[in-house]
Protein backbone atom coordinates (compact mmCIF):
# COMPACT_ATOMS: atom_id res chain seq x y z
CA UNK A 1 0.00 0.00 0.00
CA UNK A 2 1.43 3.03 -0.96
CA UNK A 3 -1.74 5.74 -1.14
CA UNK A 4 -4.29 6.00 1.68
CA UNK A 5 -7.40 8.35 1.68
CA UNK A 6 -9.08 9.84 4.35
CA UNK A 7 -12.57 10.36 4.45
CA UNK A 8 -13.94 13.35 7.02
CA UNK A 9 -11.27 15.77 8.55
CA UNK A 10 -12.59 16.04 11.99
CA UNK A 11 -10.59 15.27 15.04
CA UNK A 12 -9.86 11.57 13.96
CA UNK A 13 -9.23 11.93 10.51
CA UNK A 14 -6.77 14.43 11.13
CA UNK A 15 -5.02 12.59 13.49
CA UNK A 16 -4.66 9.22 11.29
CA UNK A 17 -3.83 11.42 8.20
CA UNK A 18 -1.01 12.93 10.30
CA UNK A 19 0.63 9.52 11.49
CA UNK A 20 0.48 7.78 8.62
CA UNK A 21 1.80 10.46 6.42
CA UNK A 22 4.52 10.39 8.68
CA UNK A 23 5.15 6.73 8.42
CA UNK A 24 5.68 7.52 4.46
CA UNK A 25 2.08 6.83 2.95
CA UNK A 26 0.77 9.49 0.19
CA UNK A 27 -2.59 11.26 2.32
CA UNK A 28 -5.66 11.83 0.33
CA UNK A 29 -7.65 14.50 2.38
CA UNK A 30 -11.23 14.76 1.65
CA UNK A 31 -14.48 16.41 3.39
CA UNK A 32 -17.65 17.26 2.51
CA UNK A 33 -17.34 20.50 4.46
CA UNK A 34 -14.34 22.45 2.58
CA UNK A 35 -12.70 24.53 4.96
CA UNK A 36 -12.70 21.79 6.95
CA UNK A 37 -9.94 20.52 4.45
CA UNK A 38 -7.94 23.45 4.98
CA UNK A 39 -8.16 23.75 8.54
CA UNK A 40 -7.09 20.03 8.85
CA UNK A 41 -3.81 20.75 7.06
CA UNK A 42 -3.17 23.82 8.83
CA UNK A 43 -3.52 22.19 12.36
CA UNK A 44 -1.78 18.82 11.25
CA UNK A 45 1.22 21.57 10.52
CA UNK A 46 1.23 22.92 13.51
CA UNK A 47 0.48 19.73 15.24
CA UNK A 48 3.97 18.60 13.72
CA UNK A 49 5.53 21.89 14.21
CA UNK A 50 5.06 20.95 18.11
CA UNK A 51 6.32 17.80 17.31
CA UNK A 52 9.56 19.41 16.30
CA UNK A 53 9.71 22.11 18.93
CA UNK A 54 9.55 19.16 21.63
CA UNK A 55 12.39 17.30 20.18
CA UNK A 56 9.65 14.48 19.15
CA UNK A 57 10.35 14.95 15.83
CA UNK A 58 13.05 15.10 13.26
CA UNK A 59 12.18 18.30 11.54
CA UNK A 60 13.17 17.02 7.96
CA UNK A 61 10.60 13.92 8.77
CA UNK A 62 8.16 16.45 9.59
CA UNK A 63 8.62 18.29 6.75
CA UNK A 64 8.51 15.45 4.14
CA UNK A 65 5.30 14.30 5.53
CA UNK A 66 3.56 17.75 4.81
CA UNK A 67 4.65 17.36 1.25
CA UNK A 68 2.47 13.86 1.72
CA UNK A 69 -0.79 15.56 1.70
CA UNK A 70 -2.75 15.53 -1.14
CA UNK A 71 -6.47 17.30 -0.58
CA UNK A 72 -8.77 16.96 -3.01
CA UNK A 73 -12.77 17.88 -3.41
CA UNK A 74 -14.12 14.47 -5.04
CA UNK A 75 -14.67 11.28 -3.41
CA UNK A 76 -14.10 9.98 -6.86
CA UNK A 77 -10.43 10.80 -6.16
CA UNK A 78 -9.88 9.59 -3.15
CA UNK A 79 -11.75 6.34 -3.62
CA UNK A 80 -8.59 5.49 -5.88
CA UNK A 81 -6.24 5.05 -2.84
CA UNK A 82 -5.03 1.47 -1.76
CA UNK A 83 -7.24 2.01 1.77
CA UNK A 84 -9.43 4.09 2.26
CA UNK A 85 -10.60 5.01 5.90
CA UNK A 86 -13.42 6.65 6.50
CA UNK A 87 -14.12 9.03 10.05
CA UNK A 88 -17.22 10.75 9.58
CA UNK A 89 -19.34 11.66 12.08
CA UNK A 90 -20.80 7.92 13.83
CA UNK A 91 -24.03 7.85 12.10
CA UNK A 92 -25.18 4.55 10.59
CA UNK A 93 -27.00 6.52 7.58
CA UNK A 94 -24.03 8.36 6.70
CA UNK A 95 -21.91 5.60 6.87
CA UNK A 96 -23.78 3.14 4.39
CA UNK A 97 -24.55 5.62 2.21
CA UNK A 98 -20.99 7.21 2.09
CA UNK A 99 -19.32 3.78 1.89
CA UNK A 100 -22.12 2.94 -1.09
CA UNK A 101 -20.93 5.71 -3.15
CA UNK A 102 -16.99 5.03 -2.41
CA UNK A 103 -17.64 1.08 -3.41
CA UNK A 104 -18.90 2.01 -6.60
CA UNK A 105 -16.14 4.02 -7.93
CA UNK A 106 -12.88 2.38 -5.89
CA UNK A 107 -10.76 0.23 -8.01
CA UNK A 108 -10.83 -3.64 -7.24
CA UNK A 109 -8.38 -3.92 -4.79
CA UNK A 110 -8.92 -0.66 -2.72
CA UNK A 111 -9.79 -1.52 0.94
CA UNK A 112 -12.54 -0.13 2.86
CA UNK A 113 -12.14 0.69 6.52
CA UNK A 114 -14.24 2.33 9.11
CA UNK A 115 -13.05 4.48 12.40
CA UNK A 116 -16.53 3.90 13.63
CA UNK A 117 -16.29 3.52 17.76
CA UNK A 118 -19.40 1.92 17.84
CA UNK A 119 -21.58 0.87 14.60
CA UNK A 120 -21.43 -3.02 13.40
CA UNK A 121 -18.82 -3.46 10.54
CA UNK A 122 -21.11 -6.31 8.97
CA UNK A 123 -23.65 -3.90 8.86
CA UNK A 124 -21.31 -1.27 7.13
CA UNK A 125 -20.17 -3.43 4.99
CA UNK A 126 -23.47 -4.67 3.69
CA UNK A 127 -23.75 -1.33 2.06
CA UNK A 128 -20.60 -2.34 -0.25
CA UNK A 129 -19.77 -5.17 -2.58
CA UNK A 130 -16.24 -5.76 -1.21
CA UNK A 131 -17.27 -7.46 2.25
CA UNK A 132 -13.63 -9.54 2.14
CA UNK A 133 -11.88 -5.71 1.06
CA UNK A 134 -13.59 -4.34 4.38
CA UNK A 135 -12.90 -3.77 7.89
CA UNK A 136 -12.81 -1.23 10.74
CA UNK A 137 -9.86 -0.20 11.73
CA UNK A 138 -10.49 2.00 15.17
CA UNK A 139 -8.05 4.44 16.10
CA UNK A 140 -8.22 6.20 19.17
CA UNK A 141 -7.90 10.28 19.64
CA UNK A 142 -5.67 11.56 20.06
CA UNK A 143 -4.42 9.20 16.97
CA UNK A 144 -0.47 10.35 17.39
CA UNK A 145 -0.22 9.56 21.02
CA UNK A 146 -2.62 6.82 21.40
CA UNK A 147 -0.95 3.26 21.04
CA UNK A 148 -3.59 1.03 20.20
CA UNK A 149 -5.65 0.16 16.86
CA UNK A 150 -8.29 -2.46 17.07
CA UNK A 151 -9.01 -4.31 14.03
CA UNK A 152 -12.59 -4.96 13.75
CA UNK A 153 -13.33 -8.10 10.71
CA UNK A 154 -16.96 -8.79 9.61
CA UNK A 155 -17.98 -12.26 8.87
CA UNK A 156 -16.60 -11.77 4.53
CA UNK A 157 -12.94 -9.78 5.36
CA UNK A 158 -10.57 -11.78 3.71
CA UNK A 159 -7.48 -13.11 5.79
CA UNK A 160 -4.86 -11.27 2.87
CA UNK A 161 -7.19 -8.18 4.10
CA UNK A 162 -6.76 -8.75 8.01
CA UNK A 163 -2.92 -8.59 6.94
CA UNK A 164 -2.65 -5.71 5.29
CA UNK A 165 -4.60 -3.89 7.26
CA UNK A 166 -1.94 -5.42 10.44
CA UNK A 167 1.13 -4.02 8.32
CA UNK A 168 -0.22 -0.86 7.90
CA UNK A 169 -0.95 -0.47 11.60
CA UNK A 170 2.43 -1.71 12.14
CA UNK A 171 4.05 0.78 10.11
CA UNK A 172 2.54 3.02 11.34
CA UNK A 173 4.66 1.90 14.63
CA UNK A 174 1.14 0.84 16.42
CA UNK A 175 -0.18 -1.67 18.32
CA UNK A 176 -3.22 -4.04 16.30
CA UNK A 177 -5.49 -5.58 18.88
CA UNK A 178 -8.05 -7.88 16.44
CA UNK A 179 -12.14 -7.88 17.92
CA UNK A 180 -15.03 -9.22 16.88
CA UNK A 181 -17.62 -7.21 15.38
CA UNK A 182 -19.41 -7.04 18.62
CA UNK A 183 -21.20 -3.50 20.28
CA UNK A 184 -18.49 -1.08 20.55
CA UNK A 185 -15.57 -3.87 20.52
CA UNK A 186 -13.05 -4.00 23.53
CA UNK A 187 -12.04 -0.79 24.54
CA UNK A 188 -15.83 1.68 23.98
CA UNK A 189 -17.11 -1.39 25.48
CA UNK A 190 -15.19 -1.51 28.57
CA UNK A 191 -15.17 2.28 28.75
CA UNK A 192 -19.29 2.92 28.71
CA UNK A 193 -19.84 2.38 32.69
CA UNK A 194 -16.70 4.70 32.86
CA UNK A 195 -19.34 7.31 31.40
CA UNK A 196 -22.67 6.19 32.70
CA UNK A 197 -21.80 5.88 36.23
CA UNK A 198 -19.84 10.04 36.09
CA UNK A 199 -22.97 10.82 34.68
CA UNK A 200 -25.28 9.07 36.88
CA UNK A 201 -22.84 10.82 39.86
CA UNK A 202 -23.56 14.11 38.44
CA UNK A 203 -27.11 13.98 37.53
CA UNK A 204 -27.69 12.82 41.38
CA UNK A 205 -25.94 15.79 42.52
CA UNK A 206 -22.88 14.15 44.38
CA UNK A 207 -19.95 16.34 43.29
CA UNK A 208 -19.55 18.42 39.89
CA UNK A 209 -17.78 17.79 37.28
CA UNK A 210 -13.98 18.81 38.22
CA UNK A 211 -14.13 17.29 41.50
CA UNK A 212 -15.38 13.45 39.91
CA UNK A 213 -12.54 13.99 37.61
CA UNK A 214 -9.78 14.79 40.08
CA UNK A 215 -11.32 11.71 41.92
CA UNK A 216 -10.93 9.39 39.18
CA UNK A 217 -7.66 10.48 38.39
CA UNK A 218 -6.22 9.80 42.00
CA UNK A 219 -7.04 6.02 41.57
CA UNK A 220 -4.52 6.31 38.71
CA UNK A 221 -6.70 7.20 35.48
CA UNK A 222 -4.47 9.22 33.31
CA UNK A 223 -8.06 11.48 32.41
CA UNK A 224 -11.63 11.62 34.26
CA UNK A 225 -14.34 11.27 32.40
CA UNK A 226 -15.54 14.63 31.82
CA UNK A 227 -12.13 16.22 30.48
CA UNK A 228 -12.18 12.86 28.48
CA UNK A 229 -15.61 13.68 26.46
CA UNK A 230 -14.50 17.34 26.12
CA UNK A 231 -11.49 15.78 24.15
CA UNK A 232 -13.59 13.03 22.50
CA UNK A 233 -16.94 15.63 21.49
CA UNK A 234 -19.94 15.61 23.49
CA UNK A 235 -21.82 14.63 20.36
CA UNK A 236 -19.46 11.60 19.44
CA UNK A 237 -19.84 10.48 22.91
CA UNK A 238 -23.95 10.76 23.07
CA UNK A 239 -23.53 8.59 19.24
CA UNK A 240 -21.82 5.78 21.04
CA UNK A 241 -23.52 5.70 23.56
CA UNK A 242 -26.83 5.36 22.10
CA UNK A 243 -25.30 3.00 19.37
CA UNK A 244 -24.51 0.38 22.30
CA UNK A 245 -27.74 1.26 24.00
CA UNK A 246 -29.28 0.29 20.67
CA UNK A 247 -27.43 -2.55 19.92
CA UNK A 248 -28.19 -3.84 23.32
CA UNK A 249 -32.02 -3.69 22.82
CA UNK A 250 -32.10 -1.14 25.22
CA UNK A 251 -30.06 -2.65 28.30
CA UNK A 252 -30.39 -0.44 31.05
CA UNK A 253 -26.87 -0.41 32.13
CA UNK A 254 -25.86 1.09 28.73
CA UNK A 255 -28.54 4.01 28.64
CA UNK A 256 -27.56 7.48 27.71
CA UNK A 257 -27.89 10.33 30.36
CA UNK A 258 -30.21 12.98 29.93
CA UNK A 259 -26.87 15.28 30.62
CA UNK A 260 -25.18 13.74 27.57
CA UNK A 261 -28.16 15.21 25.03
CA UNK A 262 -28.64 18.79 27.18
CA UNK A 263 -25.02 19.18 26.50
CA UNK A 264 -25.53 18.39 22.77
CA UNK A 265 -28.31 20.52 22.40
CA UNK A 266 -26.71 23.50 24.01
CA UNK A 267 -23.42 23.19 21.54
CA UNK A 268 -21.11 22.56 24.22
CA UNK A 269 -19.49 19.84 22.59
CA UNK A 270 -15.97 20.03 24.46
CA UNK A 271 -12.87 21.13 23.36
CA UNK A 272 -13.91 21.69 19.19
CA UNK A 273 -16.68 24.28 19.62
CA UNK A 274 -14.80 26.43 22.60
CA UNK A 275 -16.44 24.77 25.76
CA UNK A 276 -17.92 21.43 27.12
CA UNK A 277 -17.88 20.80 30.64
CA UNK A 278 -14.78 23.25 30.64
CA UNK A 279 -14.47 26.27 29.22
CA UNK A 280 -11.57 25.86 26.32
CA UNK A 281 -11.20 30.18 26.21
CA UNK A 282 -8.10 29.74 22.63
N1 LIG B 1 -13.62 11.77 18.63
C1 LIG B 1 -13.07 10.67 19.12
O1 LIG B 1 -12.48 10.67 20.23
C2 LIG B 1 -13.13 9.39 18.35
C3 LIG B 1 -12.27 8.33 18.71
C4 LIG B 1 -12.28 7.15 17.95
C5 LIG B 1 -13.17 7.02 16.89
N2 LIG B 1 -14.01 8.06 16.57
C6 LIG B 1 -14.91 7.86 15.43
O2 LIG B 1 -14.35 8.56 14.31
C7 LIG B 1 -15.41 9.05 13.48
C8 LIG B 1 -15.22 10.55 13.29
O3 LIG B 1 -15.25 11.18 14.56
P1 LIG B 1 -14.59 12.63 14.77
O4 LIG B 1 -14.56 12.86 16.25
O5 LIG B 1 -13.35 12.76 13.96
O6 LIG B 1 -15.76 13.55 14.14
P2 LIG B 1 -15.69 15.11 13.77
O7 LIG B 1 -17.05 15.61 13.95
O8 LIG B 1 -14.55 15.78 14.49
O9 LIG B 1 -15.30 15.11 12.20
C9 LIG B 1 -16.11 14.55 11.20
C10 LIG B 1 -15.74 15.18 9.86
O10 LIG B 1 -16.48 14.49 8.84
C11 LIG B 1 -16.93 15.45 7.90
N3 LIG B 1 -18.07 14.88 7.17
C12 LIG B 1 -19.38 14.82 7.52
N4 LIG B 1 -20.08 14.19 6.57
C13 LIG B 1 -19.21 13.83 5.59
C14 LIG B 1 -19.33 13.14 4.35
N5 LIG B 1 -20.51 12.67 3.91
N6 LIG B 1 -18.23 12.98 3.58
C15 LIG B 1 -17.02 13.45 4.00
N7 LIG B 1 -16.84 14.11 5.16
C16 LIG B 1 -17.92 14.28 5.95
C17 LIG B 1 -17.25 16.68 8.73
O11 LIG B 1 -17.25 17.86 7.92
C18 LIG B 1 -16.10 16.66 9.76
O12 LIG B 1 -14.98 17.40 9.29
C19 LIG B 1 -16.72 8.67 14.18
O13 LIG B 1 -17.19 7.46 13.63
C20 LIG B 1 -16.30 8.46 15.63
O14 LIG B 1 -17.14 7.57 16.32
C21 LIG B 1 -14.00 9.24 17.27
Amino acid sequence: MKTIAVIGTGTMGRGIAQVAALAGYEVVLYDVFEPALNTAVTLIEVSLDKGVMRGKLDPQEANLAKNRFHITHSLDDAARADLVIEAVPEDLKLKHDLFARLDAVAPRHTILASNTSSLSINSLAGSTHRGDRFLGMHFFNPPHLMQLVEIITCDDTSAATVELAQSFVEQLGKTAVFCKDTPAFIVNRVARPFYGEAFRMLGEGVADPATLDRLIKSVGFRMGPFELIDLIGCDINLAVTQSVYDAYFHDPKYRPHPIQRRMVESGRLGRKTGRGFYPYPE
